[in-house]
């Protein structure tokens, strides 16, 4: 087999195997390498997202949302259930097959588009006439050669110091998805988004949650009046969010663990728990690349260094996705990857890094795009603030499903929609539209004359664009 491709891609995650496919589509001979292995020592392509990330824990966020439905909520629609029943062993097995199911969609996705795929690690050996030199170390040791690479690795989950993954009682979010029996006391450290997400799953199913944050105000990212509304549905389901906690040490054994910390008054306090997740956020991963052996600069966190249009220090390797600056999200690295496939093939790829949605799949759902009202502040940015509750929204009724509100923010002057905040249901959803809008450069007015059909929850960003102009209909 010719070992020589016009591109190289590493990592087959989101960011990779898009790009692979892309480029492959743009008429390019490419290679797309991944060491990733199921458990089975099969190849896994798809990545942090697909093996341990997106895609399982949303699986079991369905699962563990199911289950609380019935126990909770079906009553009051007249069912009666019975003695209701978890059988963890059924729903972990139902998340692997979601997961092996997707596997096995990318490596069709490789072979009808021509990618061809190679399951190892891969490592810069040199620079070459005309390209790279990438040696694989999989079964059969290959040695591959690229005009261009696209370097896709990912990231790794950060420990805290001291405290290393056990995946039996000091979990990362790989074990957090295998738990094989509901733990009766969770400890959580870090209340971002796999915090609240695998938290929420495991309090679904019965387990005292407690999430430890060191920050002392709550999901400071997101705009707080959104916040706020989570926190008070969070508190209600009696997931506990403990702010300003500094964790001082952990006592891990075979039995559980202990968590000393200090609490946000300065009182020394400890936490026991049969498990903790720690989940403080993700550094970027270059393990093994070898990116010295081709003069790769990597920034003071170890991510790949890269120009707005993910051109590295050096010509002809480019890097997306988790691996370089941004958010990491599974579709920013998507969308780098396809920007870059057809940059290389000399068209114009573009990422619009103000209209990436963010989304946190808890209960409510957490949605939004574009910038937050403290952001807008902070920047001395003037704005004007247009909000509908879904308590007002016949469809929310309908669901009952009702906390939860609509928030859209506009420029005073042009009236162009500045930002789009949603806590409640289907919220992932909803802001999707907002990001058309805002793509299209919409103004509140646009949307507050949209017809949208009726009943939808769609319907509340139309009233909340209406209330931009203090003229919403049904609030
Ligand atoms: P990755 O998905 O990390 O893929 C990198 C791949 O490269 C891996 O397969 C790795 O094995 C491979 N690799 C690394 N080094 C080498 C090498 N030297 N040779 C060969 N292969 C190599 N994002 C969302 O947008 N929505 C969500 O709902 C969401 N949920 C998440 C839930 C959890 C629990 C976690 C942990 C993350 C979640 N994310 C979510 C984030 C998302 O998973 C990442 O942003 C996304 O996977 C990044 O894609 P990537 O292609 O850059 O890297
Ligand atoms: P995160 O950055 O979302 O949250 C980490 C939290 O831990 C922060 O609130 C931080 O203040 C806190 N923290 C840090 N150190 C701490 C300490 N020592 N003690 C107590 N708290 C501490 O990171 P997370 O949740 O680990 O997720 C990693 C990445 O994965 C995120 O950046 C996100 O982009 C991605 N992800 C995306 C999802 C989605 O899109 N729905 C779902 C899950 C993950």
């Amino acid at each position: 087999m010719d070992m020589h491709f016009d591109v190289i891609v590493i990592g087959a995650g989101p960011g990779g195997y898009i790009a692979a496919i892309r480029a492959a589509q743009l008429g390019m001979k490419v290679a797309c390498v991944d060491a990733w292995k199921n458990k089975d020592g099969k190849p896994a392509p798809g990545g942090t997202c697909n093996n341990i990330g997106c895609i399982p824990s949303k699986a079991l966020l369905q699962s563990s949302e199911n289950f609380e439905q019935a126990k909770h909520h079906f009553g009051t629609h007249g069912i009666s259930t019975g003695d209701l029943r978890m059988d963890v062993t059924t729903m972990l097995e139902r998340k692997n097959q979601v997961v092996k199911s997707s596997n096995e969609g990318i490596l069709y996705l490789f072979r009808k588009n021509k990618v061809q795929f190679f399951n190892g690690l891969a490592s810069f050996t040199r620079t070459v006439d005309g390209g790279f030199e990438v040696s694989v170390a999989a079964d059969e040791a290959v040695t591959l050669v690229g005009k261009q690479i696209i370097v896709a690795t990912g990231s790794n989950v950060r420990p805290l110091p001291n405290l290393p993954f056990d995946e039996r009682v000091v979990l990362s979010n790989d074990g957090a998805l295998d738990i094989a029996a509901v733990p009766d006391r969770l400890a959580v450290i870090g209340a971002g988004v796999i915090g609240l997400e695998l938290g929420s799953v495991w309090r679904r199913l019965g387990a005292d949650v407690t999430i430890l944050e060191g920050l002392p105000s709550f999901l400071p990212i997101v705009d707080q009046a959104i916040a706020k509304e989570a926190k008070k549905a969070f508190d209600k389901q009696g997931l506990k969010i403990e702010l300003g906690a500094k964790v001082r040490e952990v006592n891990a054994t075979e039995a559980g663990v202990t968590i000393h910390y200090t609490d946000s008054q300065g009182q020394t306090q400890s936490l026991q728990a049969d498990k903790v997740i720690v989940a403080i956020g993700r550094v970027p991963n270059t393990e093994g690349l070898n990116p010295a052996a081709v003069g790769l600069q990597l920034d003071e966190r170890g991510a790949v260094l890269v120009d707005d249009e993910c051109r590295t220090s050096v010509p002809g390797i480019w890097a997306i996705g988790d691996v370089v600056r941004g958010p990491m999200l599974a579709h920013k690295a998507e969308e780098e990857g396809v920007a870059v496939a057809e940059r290389i093939a000399g068209q114009h790829g573009h990422v619009d890094f103000n209209t990436i949605p963010n989304v946190i799949y808890t209960s409510p759902e957490i949605a939004w795009v574009g910038r937050t009202e403290q952001q807008l502040k902070e920047q001395g940015t003037a704005y004007r603030i247009g909000s509908f509750p879904f308590m007002a929204n016949g469809r929310a009724r309908a669901l009952g499903d009702t906390p939860g509100l609509v928030k859209v923010i506009a420029d005073p002057a042009t009236d162009e929609i500045l930002g789009v905040h949603v806590v409640g249901p289907q919220a992932s959803e909803l802001v999707a539209e907002a990001v058309i809008a805002m793509a299209f450069k919409a103004s509140s007015e646009d949307i507050a004359r949209i017809c949208f059909a009726h009943p939808t929850l769609s319907e509340t960003f139309k009233e909340a664009s209406l209330a931009v102009d203090k003229r919403a209909l049904n609030f």
